[in-house]
């Protein structure tokens, strides 16, 4: 099949998944089309995996025929999906996301679960997340962590309005800044704060060549990149940052690039940070830091 093909070639669903399977199948494997076609029906026609399966005799619409048509097409141009359609899920909320932020990942939400499971029995506590991009960090706490109060703080105003609509979206309180971390308006910071988290910028330059050509052509490098000369910058300005702003016995989270753990605690440590603890992803991969600072 190829760009000509003709929507009156699709009647029903499973016409449209052969379409789908045909047309991706010398570019993604079997189980990346099979979530494609996941994400697709859901966001097209409100079909969960078993409707998918179930029910493939259902006939669609020339209005979701073209969007399916339009869909493929760029994907095939490796678009990732959560951009074609404008959402993604993260911590089984529901994000709002476009070009000017990353696309929330899987570890990132590892990292929210072990701010929460670390904070189920406190209350009342300030907590600041450093490049907030789509805002999920900052929002999967406040939908998560009660009467906490939170504030998110982004360098580019596009990543803030999208978190912005996202906080709006779920329903999350949340204070949110426009700011230069590596050189921070303190008047922009009213308060301490019990827990400073942020997921940096942190891959270097020099592993964009073993990148995927999906993050690379399509996420931001403003949010993902950092000279090889000079990769801990942003964790050596939060580090400082969280030295002012911090309370007493507040706790700074990151997550990080999982080749530089041991400068990244090497750096903490020689700031007086102490009680500093890796932990690693669910592929065993070096992934989060806590450290505590008093
Ligand atoms: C790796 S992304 C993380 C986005 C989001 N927190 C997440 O986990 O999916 C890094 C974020 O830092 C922001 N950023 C980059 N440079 C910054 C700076 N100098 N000050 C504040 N934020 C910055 C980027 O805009 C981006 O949203």
């Amino acid at each position: 099949m190829s760009n000509s093909y003709n929507i009156n070639q699709i009647k029903n669903l499973n016409d449209a998944l052969i379409y789908i399977k045909t047309e991706l199948k010398s570019i993604y494997n079997n189980h990346e089309i099979q979530s494609f076609t996941n994400i697709i029906f859901q966001h097209l026609i409100n079909f969960s995996k078993i409707d998918i399966i179930i029910k493939t005799d259902t006939e669609l619409t020339n209005h979701t025929k073209i969007q399916i048509i339009k869909i493929v097409e760029q994907l095939k141009k490796h678009k990732p999906i959560q951009y074609i359609i404008g959402e993604t899920e993260f911590y089984e909320l529901k994000f709002r996301i476009s070009p000017e932020v990353l696309i929330p990942r899987p570890e990132t939400e590892e990292l929210v679960k072990w701010i929460i499971d670390d904070t189920v029995t406190k209350q009342n506590i300030d907590i600041l997340d450093i490049g907030t991009g789509s805002g999920c960090i900052a929002i999967a706490l406040a939908k998560n962590i009660l009467n906490s109060r939170i504030n998110a703080v982004d360098k580019y105003e596009g990543a803030l309005a999208i978190a912005k609509k996202n906080a709006q979206l779920n329903n999350a309180n949340i204070s949110f800044i426009n700011d230069d971390i590596l050189s921070y308006n303190k008047t922009k910071y009213s308060n301490k704060f019990d827990i400073i988290v942020s997921n940096p910028p942190y891959v270097r330059e020099l592993e964009k060549k073993v990148m995927d050509k999906n993050v690379v052509d399509y996420e931001p490098h403003t949010a993902l990149f950092v000279a090889d000369n000079n990769a801990l910058i942003f964790y050596d300005a939060i580090a400082d940052f969280a030295i002012d702003n911090l309370k007493t016995n507040g706790k700074l989270y990151f997550e990080i690039n999982e080749y530089l753990a041991k400068n990244l605690t090497d750096l903490l440590n020689n700031k007086g940070f102490e009680n500093i603890i890796v932990k690693k992803d669910i592929n065993d991969k070096n992934r989060m830091v806590r450290a505590e600072f008093d």
